[in-house]
């Protein structure tokens, strides 16, 4: 069994990061594209709202839902995933890809969610996991009833007279071991996730004709993106060699030893040529490789592949219980933004059902902060460069719920991550303490609706306790309260939507040394923007040299700016955006 520091485990779930220098460029804006402009809306299904007091939310409830997304501006949503599973890791343990979960509703009840989308000019996102199944899927029942079944290649299987496979780690096994031995055929079958979530062999032609005929399927039914789960780990070098001592200590050693393997890059063309190009849809990847390089061979129009893809370096970054630097920040941000100046195109966010929530990690969720740095965080996200993914309830300001005992967490990577540090006689109160910071469920909570008992969630009990501050953050009070998150969410999606230079403009960081300020500049077609944003609980001053260009605020998550010319003083957390002339 393998030790991995509790941080390098932590980023691990969270994911790879690049680290190469890029070149700037020049921007490209010949390549405009609906899913560019698009602002896409994550909501995780379970916890939305329920509609049948089961304590689960369901599709129903999306569709009770659907004016307030369309409210909110926003014009694409994102679902995880709402196929037949039994939950193991709560949908990602997919058991039948033509069925809806029972417990979210049925196929008519995703028919007419997303007629009610389109109606309201809200383009679906579905959530496709096929690097690997359940294993109460069909195909793997078979492939692990008898070594010559038909479905037998469908998975990665290692028979035990070769002895044991060389070690691969799994995020969710509670041993940290992929392989699972099954003494029904005397073999070990592979899973880079939980026990119950077998890899499919992407090597079998069968297996990606069966996930394109699926995707086919949802693309019929009028879906008009796909999120390809966990996809950088399809292809894999399925000789499984002995890995390098020690690779474990960089994070990019495991996308680079457990996925994009040799022929992801033919696979993904073929779905391209199979699916994508057959339909008016976009997909994005989650993973963006090891390199810019990976990344843009995934994403760049001439690759004929996918559309957009999203890393993990952003989300990975405050990983510690220390915080981090907004110096590290600004390196980041702007390094893959230039590296994706000229061709491909990537995902903004700062939080999604894998991380805990965006204004614990990255702003101040202390009462006197939380809003206010919750704009701030909003205001980032939706005047970048890219496609903002923003995460339900980050809308509001909903923060962490920090529970503080093993008992309360439901997350299969809570739970067994715990069970390991035990069993390996580890430091389980600091591993608690991660938990409390990072844990997925922290940003699984129920979305809190109104003060009515569980936040208007659910009339029954909720399989995740709702967030006690429920009375203070929710919808129904931030819509009356003219200065709310909620309210100033919606001002900044539509200045993103009024404003193509948000989009598609060239951006220019300034003033990189300022350690409160993240100041940078977005510039289309003579338009410019500069968008200053204090990440810190201080006042911070900033000057700037060409003062009289300095045209009206756009947006200002305070009453007003302080300034003397081209002397500006930002209140803590203070987020403004200037026009420049
Ligand atoms: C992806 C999903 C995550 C899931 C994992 C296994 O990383 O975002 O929620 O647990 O894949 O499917």
């Amino acid at each position: 069994m393998k030790k991995i520091p509790y941080a390098i485990l932590i980023a691990m779930i969270l994911g790879a990061c690049t680290d190469q220098p890029a070149p700037v460029e020049s921007p490209d804006t010949s390549g405009r594209a609906w899913w560019k402009e698009a602002i896409i809306y994550q909501a995780y299904p379970r916890s939305f709202k329920d509609t049948d007091g089961d304590g689960v939310g369901d599709l129903k409830g999306i569709i009770e839902k659907l004016d307030y997304i369309k409210s909110l501006g926003v014009n694409m949503v994102w679902l995880n995933p709402i196929y037949s599973s039994p939950n193991d890791d709560n949908g990602y343990d997919i058991s039948d890809y033509r069925n809806i979960m029972p417990e979210f509703g049925a196929m008519a009840d995703f028919d007419a969610m997303i007629k009610g989308m389109h109606e309201r000019g809200i383009k679906f996102v579905m959530d496709v996991v096929v690097n690997h199944s359940s294993d109460e899927h069909e195909w793997f029942k078979q492939s692990r009833s008898s070594r010559d079944n038909p479905y037998r290649d469908y998975y990665h299987w290692w028979p035990a007279e070769k002895g044991k496979p060389p070690y691969r780690w799994s995020y969710f096994d509670e041993n940290g071991d992929a392989w699972q031995y099954d003494s029904l055929t005397n073999a070990y079958y592979l899973h880079y996730f939980s026990r119950k979530q077998p890899d499919l062999n992407w090597e079998n032609p069968k297996v990606r004709q069966e996930v394109y005929d699926i995707m086919k399927f949802w693309a019929e039914k009028g879906v008009d993106g796909f999120r390809l789960d966990a996809f950088q780990f399809a292809s894999k070098d399925t000789t499984f060699p002995v890995l390098p001592e020690g690779y474990e200590k960089d994070v990019r050693n495991v996308i680079k030893h457990y996925g994009m393997g040799p022929h992801l890059h033919e696979y993904l063309q073929e779905m391209n040529r199979e699916v994508l190009s057959k339909y008016d849809v976009f997909a994005v990847s989650e993973g963006a490789g090891s390199t810019f390089e990976d990344a843009h061979a995934l994403v760049d129009a001439d690759r004929n592949e996918l559309q957009m893809a999203y890393h993990f370096e952003g989300v990975g970054l405050a990983s510690s219980l220390d915080g981090y630097k907004l110096s590290d920040f600004k390196e980041v941000y702007s390094r893959w933004d230039s590296a994706f100046a000229k061709d491909g195109w990537l995902s903004i966010f700062l939080a999604n059902h894998d991380n805990a929530r965006m204004v614990s990690r990255y702003g101040n969720d202390s009462p006197e902060f939380r809003d206010v740095s919750s704009k701030m965080l909003n205001t980032f996200i939706l005047s970048m460069r890219g496609t903002p993914y923003c995460y339900y309830g980050d809308e509001l300001g909903m923060t962490n719920i920090d529970f503080d005992k093993i008992e309360d967490y439901k997350d299969i990577a809570a739970i067994n991550g715990y069970k390991k540090v035990a069993k390996e006689g580890g430091d389980l109160e600091l591993y608690m303490k991660y938990l409390q910071f990072l844990s997925r469920d922290n940003g699984r909570t129920p979305m809190q609706w109104d003060t009515s008992e569980n936040a208007g969630f659910t009339t029954g009990t909720p399989w995740l306790p709702v967030n006690p501050n429920y009375l203070e953050i929710n919808v129904e009070k931030e819509t009356a309260d003219p200065n709310s998150c909620l309210n100033y969410f919606k001002k900044m999606v539509k200045l993103r939507k009024d404003n193509p230079v948000l989009v598609y403009g060239d951006y220019q960081i300034i003033q990189r040394e300022h350690p409160q300020i993240y100041a940078y500049t977005r510039t289309l077609d003579g338009q410019k923007m500069l968008v200053l944003l204090n990440f810190s609980e201080q006042n911070a001053d900033i000057t700037l040299p060409e003062s009289d260009a300095l045209g009206e605020v756009l947006i200002n998550n305070y009453e007003s700016v302080e300034r003397s010319g081209g002397a500006l003083s930002l209140k803590p957390y203070q987020a403004v955006i200037f026009s420049v002339k």
